[in-house]
């Protein structure tokens, strides 16, 4: 603990396929107050398939939302996600603490479809029973995170803290709703083009996956459909007046949010194989597709759970200059939260 120096402080940077969101959080006596937001959107191009395509515009990106934000310092919280990102509960026979690094080393190479040589590893405890340790063991392509700290880099910050998108949704969950502590939850960020879905219990993490899906499947979809471009189509999916009238772009939407809800169904099923008798009490949506219109009743009766939408300022003070944005931006901004709530040093998760 650095009881004699303030621990420095990082702000949340998050690099979505959509737009880039810098966001400060400052802590006064354990409560939060919303310090600085910056949102630079991206062209749908810059970055697609989770790769980095076009960095000099991503590296403008960054900058114009951290000039945006007003931010000055320069020590940042990034996030990966995606295909290059591992994530599985494994089991470890009971060894003394200094030897579970060894172990997990070892272990890992039956679970990571990559060299080992190749990835960073991280892991944490979950469980412990019958002589055994439930661990989710974290993995990372180590180019995958060279390629997103060299944007940050070459904007002129510093990557202090790489975490991965889905943790920092847990981690923006648990301090906006601390009593949530009985049944587990699946937090779900749908963003431009990957879902990443946490399910949580009692403040951990019990399973994590990401698939390549998200809102840019309903704009392909409409602008398909419509025979009109990809930009005309998302302004027409985002309610905005360009010569499209709803009704035309419903029957896309709803074909769309079926093929969503499969995936989620498949993430469920892969779930339940993973984790004995578990049950999922309800569904919290974040990222900005959970904004569109009857996605989340929809997904409720599917599943016959709750489907909620996530508030990351649920406990974050935010100034009314702020509120606008954060009302437009609202669960879109949950990853950026959770980052900015990152210190150096603290145990991450
Ligand atoms: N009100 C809305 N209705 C429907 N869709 C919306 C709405 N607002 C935003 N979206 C969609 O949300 C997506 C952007 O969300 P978000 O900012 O969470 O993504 P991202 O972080 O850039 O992407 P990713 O995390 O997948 O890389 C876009 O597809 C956008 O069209
Ligand atoms: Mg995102």
């Amino acid at each position: 603990m650095a009881f004699f120096r303030k621990a420095s402080e990082v702000f949340g940077l998050d690099i979505g396929s959509s737009a880039v969101k810098a966001l400060q959080l400052r802590e006064a006596g354990g409560s939060y107050r919303l310090a600085a937001l910056g949102i630079a959107p991206l062209p749908p191009d810059a970055i697609a398939d989770g790769t980095i395509k076009d960095p000099p515009t991503v590296v403008e990106a960054i900058r114009t939302a951290v000039a945006k934000a007003g931010i000055k310092e320069t020590d940042s919280a990034i996030a990966i996600c995606g295909r290059e990102l591992i994530i599985k509960k494994v089991q470890i026979p009971e060894v003394p603490a200094k030897e579970v690094h060894d172990v997990v080393q070892l272990e890992a190479e039956h679970h990571i479809p990559f060299a080992i040589d190749e990835v960073f590893l991280d892991y944490h405890t979950v469980g412990q029973h019958d002589g055994q340790l439930d661990l989710i063991l974290v993995a990372v392509k180590k180019s995958k995170v060279l390629e997103y700290a060299a944007v940050v880099e070459e904007a002129g910050l510093v990557p202090t803290i790489v975490d991965v998108d889905s943790f920092a949704l847990g981690n923006q969950f648990e301090l906006n709703f601390p009593e949530e502590q009985g049944e587990a939850v699946a937090l779900i960020d749908i963003g431009a083009s990957i879902m990443k879905t946490n399910v949580v219990r009692g403040g951990s993490t019990i399973f994590a996956r990401d698939i390549p899906f998200g809102g840019n499947n309903y704009t392909q979809a409409i602008a398909q459909q419509l025979k009109i471009p990809f930009e005309q189509a998302e302004a027409a999916k985002l309610g905005r007046d360009v010569g499209v009238r709803w009704e035309a772009v419903v029957p896309a939407l709803e074909a769309v949010s079926r093929e969503l809800s499969l995936e989620v169904q498949r993430t469920f099923d892969y779930f339940a194989s993973t984790a004995e008798s578990e049950r999922i009490g309800k569904i919290v949506l974040a990222g900005g597709c959970s904004q569109l219109p009857g996605l989340n009743d929809y997904l409720s009766s599917n599943w016959g759970i709750p489907v909620e939408l996530a508030r990351p300022f649920e406990r974050i003070e935010v100034d009314p200059a702020y509120a606008e944005e954060v009302n437009a931006a609202g669960p879109a901004l949950a990853v950026a939260v959770g980052l900015a709530l990152r210190r150096p040093g603290d145990k991450g998760k």
